[in-house]
């Protein structure tokens, strides 16, 4: 009986989800030619300042991402090399000892999970002296992953700033069933001790995200933080565009109003809140330090580039955790794009912030070096 009750719920789920994807795409058609024709004068667009593409794009990302919100629409994370080919690298779970207290969990378990090198692999043992950048893809936790198609540009944009090698790897999303946190941060310490164990130095290691990932490139140097730099050593610096660091903040009704009070950009509230809701799990709160970074400072030996789009949601946010975090005593960094919308180093080549994007990181990639100088 059960199992009847449940597939005829999926069914009506389904024809219901159907129905959504096309009176959503219907709308999204009938709107397209308005937002065509009412962009064209320029003070018309969201910001003044803002090119034709920008401004469309701005709207069209806004519907893809809400519908898809709406849908709870999963990503499917593939462990097979693909178009990627001899570029894609399977890294199994590490050392059992590096996931401890806060990453151990009865039901969410270390696993293999998948990553993209760019613009070449490391060779393990070749005493390469560049950096390593590991990026970390953004989504709310729901969607997203790190292969090309998806973070080709940050690679990209990445690999040349800073003379490196990327790593952009898929962590297990929680739109997934039993993917909420840890499963994304015992992903984070498999990269990151994988790279190690590669016989990469960690004073050549540069974490670098966008959005949720930033929180997790964050939570990752807290957790090295917690364990004294003795379970994993320091990277050199984190490199964050847009970081998502109130998770907590996402799940206050209250905090639509946000979103509906910036035209400017184009994250939907519900995507926050579908990714709050399903990455927190029932034994923390959304409060907890591992879940909403900016709830209490910690000390880290990576200097802190914080990068915010002066137009975005989480721009005040994003001021606040590095005031907080430089007054803890860390090395901190603000940069602010001040036309750009959220996360340009992830999608800028989609919303047309392409050039600020690489301005950016180039201007991130000169201030590490003057930090290890
Ligand atoms: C952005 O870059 C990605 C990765 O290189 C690529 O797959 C995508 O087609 C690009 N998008 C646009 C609009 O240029
Ligand atoms: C880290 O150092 C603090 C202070 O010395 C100590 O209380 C704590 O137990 C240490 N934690 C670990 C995991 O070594």
């Amino acid at each position: 009986m059960p199992q009847i009750a449940k597939s005829a719920a999926t069914r009506r789920e389904r024809v219901g989800n159907a129905a959504w994807t096309a009176g959503g795409i219907i709308l999204t058609l009938i709107k397209l030619p308005l937002w065509l024709l009412y962009f064209i004068p320029q003070q018309l667009r969201q910001h003044p300042k803002w090119s034709y593409r920008q401004a469309v794009t701005n709207e069209l990302m806004r519907a893809f991402l809400y519908h898809s919100s709406v849908l709870q629409m999963r990503t499917s994370l593939s462990l097979e090399p693909g178009v990627e080919k001899e570029l894609f690298v399977r890294m199994p779970p590490q050392d059992p000892r590096f996931y401890s207290g806060v990453l151990t969990d009865g039901a969410v378990q270390p696993c293999v999970i998948g990553g993209i090198w760019f613009p070449t692999v490391y060779q393990p043992g070749s005493h390469d002296e560049r950096n390593t950048v590991l990026y970390f893809h953004g989504g709310a936790f729901v969607i997203g992953d790190g292969r090309l198609a998806v973070s080709g540009f940050a690679a990209a944009t990445l690999a040349k700033s800073f003379d490196a090698k990327v790593l952009s790897f898929s962590y297990r999303l929680s739109s997934n069933p039993n993917c909420q946190f840890p499963a994304a941060l015992q992903d984070a310490v498999t990269a990151y001790a994988y790279l190690l164990d590669q016989g990469v130095d960690a004073r050549r290691i540069i974490l670098a995200g966008d959005s949720a990932g930033c929180n997790l490139a964050i939570t990752l140097l807290r957790y090295i933080a917690d364990n004294n730099g003795t379970l994993l050593p320091h990277p050199v610096a984190a490199v964050l565009c847009s970081p998502w660091v109130d998770v907590f903040l996402a799940l206050d009704p209250g905090s639509q109003q946000r979103h509906e009070k910036s035209p400017a950009d184009y994250v939907p509230s519900n995507l926050q809140s579908w990714g709050a809701r399903t990455y927190v799990p029932s034994h923390l709160p959304a409060s907890d330090k591992y879940i909403s970074p900016n709830r209490q400072p910690f000390r880290t030996k990576a200097a802190l580039w914080i990068c915010l789009g002066g137009l975005e949601i989480l721009r005040d946010e994003g001021i606040s955790f590095a005031e907080m975090m430089r007054a803890e005593g860390n090395r901190v960094e603000v940069y602010i794009e001040p036309y750009a919308n959220h996360a340009i180093l992830g999608v800028g080549n989609i919303t047309g912030f392409d050039k600020e994007a690489e301005k950016a990181v180039k201007r991130a990639g000169e201030w590490v070096l003057e930090c290890r100088s």
